[in-house]
């Protein structure tokens, strides 16, 4: 799995001045959509919002009123540049823009972030990448192409960019615990948002806004949300992915049909060709002991990454100032966009979907599922067009029945 070699002549010279205008249009007008624009427009005085596309009209609409509420003069979106419906993604990557940011659900992303390399765009593509393998390689496809042409790719697995985080695991890979013997992943948390489904929404309408409940559209809680602390086990492997894993999940509190086909709790172990492990644990039920914790044991102490933190024959812990994580991935961008040197995340953010998504089959099945097996599986969920047609069956996977399609 690589992303090749990137060009920084191909860069577009538009910005070298350092003074000139960085056009930006946003794709989702959702929780994370309306916080990436601030952050971009944040990042950069000269960066202005110039385009929104957006399924749904009436979102778009209100989207529009809280950006112009937010982003004050860096708002410059005028009507012929919002667009709304199954199209709204074609129609503003048609526009001027230079850079666009993906926030709409995984489940869309890699048509997307193809669409966008396509026509020359740089990119910030929110986690995950995609649900299934298939759309992983297309990411990955993408990523490379956006290499060749000198786009940046950043991605919202935003604690990449957490100074603290990046601090710990730095002093990590210098050998501040000895050698790493295991990880244990901990994302125990309660339930999220769910929009209550009124009567004139069809099944596809009630998928898509409350995509995170359904597989196609979020991978799951362990792809959706879980990534980020296996990203984490990820980069402390030096990006070098797991061979195989294996675990156990299940749906015993979210049992409803509102709740979709996904699980809400999973247990799964990854094993690395070096003999470590990774120990990963999530659930998002209520009233339950919560954490978030990545736990990194050492041959000669150990770390909690979050925490920031390492105990054993060196004790260290992080006290520098710590910005916004997700401010500094739009600042690492639009740097990298006026300094005409790509940033290209794209291959961590592939293997850390994919290393989600295999974690999710493992459980699912309950087979032993082998990143290569991962790598190349066929499994591909959701329409290729989507549409407000019939949307697709829900059905929540049984152990031992359902079969992860490998190949
Ligand atoms: N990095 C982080 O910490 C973080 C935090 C929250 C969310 N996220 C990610 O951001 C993404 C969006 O999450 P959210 O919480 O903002 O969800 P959301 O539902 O609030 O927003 C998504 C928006 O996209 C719109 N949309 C859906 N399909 C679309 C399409 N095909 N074209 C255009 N618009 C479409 C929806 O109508 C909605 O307005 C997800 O991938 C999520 O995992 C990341």
């Amino acid at each position: 799995m690589a992303v090749a070699g990137t060009s920084s002549l191909l860069m577009r010279t538009v910005h070298a001045a350092g003074s000139d205008i960085i056009k930006v249009g946003l794709v989702g007008c959702g929780g994370r959509g309306m916080g990436a624009a601030k952050d971009a427009m944040n990042a950069d005085a000269g960066c202005r919002l110039t385009a929104l596309a957006e399924v749904f009209y009436d979102r778009m609409e209100s989207g529009k009123e809280q950006l112009k509420k937010s982003l004050g003069t860096q708002y410059e979106v005028s009507d012929d540049k919002c667009f709304s419906g199954w199209e709204a993604l074609d129609q503003i990557l048609q526009t001027d823009i230079d850079v666009v940011l993906l926030a709409t659900p995984p489940g869309f992303r890699p048509a997307q972030m193809e669409a966008a390399i396509n026509a020359g765009k740089h990119v910030f593509c929110e986690k995950p990448v995609a649900t299934d393998p298939v759309g992983v390689r297309r990411v990955l496809a993408a990523s490379a192409l956006a290499a060749s042409k000198g786009l940046c790719v950043v991605s919202g697995l935003c604690w990449r960019y957490d100074l603290g985080v990046k601090a710990t695991i730095e002093q990590i890979q210098s050998g501040a615990i000895g050698e790493i013997v295991s990880i244990q992943e901990n994302y125990l948390t309660g339930t999220l948002w769910i929009r209550t489904p009124q009567p004139d929404w069809t099944p596809m309408h009630n998928q898509v806004l409350n995509w995170l409940y359904y597989r196609w559209l979020s991978g799951d809680h362990y792809v959706e949300q879980f990534i980020h602390s296996l990203d984490k086990a990820l980069w402390l492997h030096n990006d070098v992915p797991p061979v195989r894993c294996y675990g156990t999940g299940g749906r015993q509190v979210r049992t409803q049909p509102e709740y979709g086909d996904i699980y809400d709790h999973f247990s799964v172990v990854y094993e690395w060709a070096d003999g470590t492990r990774c120990h990963a644990t999530t659930r998002q039920m209520a009233g339950c002991f919560n954490e978030t914790e990545d736990f990194v044991f050492g041959t000669k102490g150990t770390a909690r990454v979050l925490a920031n933190e390492i105990k054993g024959e060196t004790n260290w812990k992080f006290e520098g100032k710590k910005p916004s994580m997700y401010l500094l991935e739009h600042v690492a961008l639009m740097k990298a966009i006026r300094d005409g040197k790509p940033i290209n995340n794209g291959e961590y953010m592939c293997k850390s979907t994919l290393m989600a998504i295999m974690g999710r089959e493992a459980a699912y099945s309950g087979q032993v599922i082998k990143w290569e097996d991962a790598l190349s599986s066929e499994l591909k969920l959701g329409p290729d067009r989507p549409n407000w047609g019939p949307a697709p069956e829900v059905e929540v996977p049984m152990p031992g029945q359902y079969k992860f399609i490998d190949s």
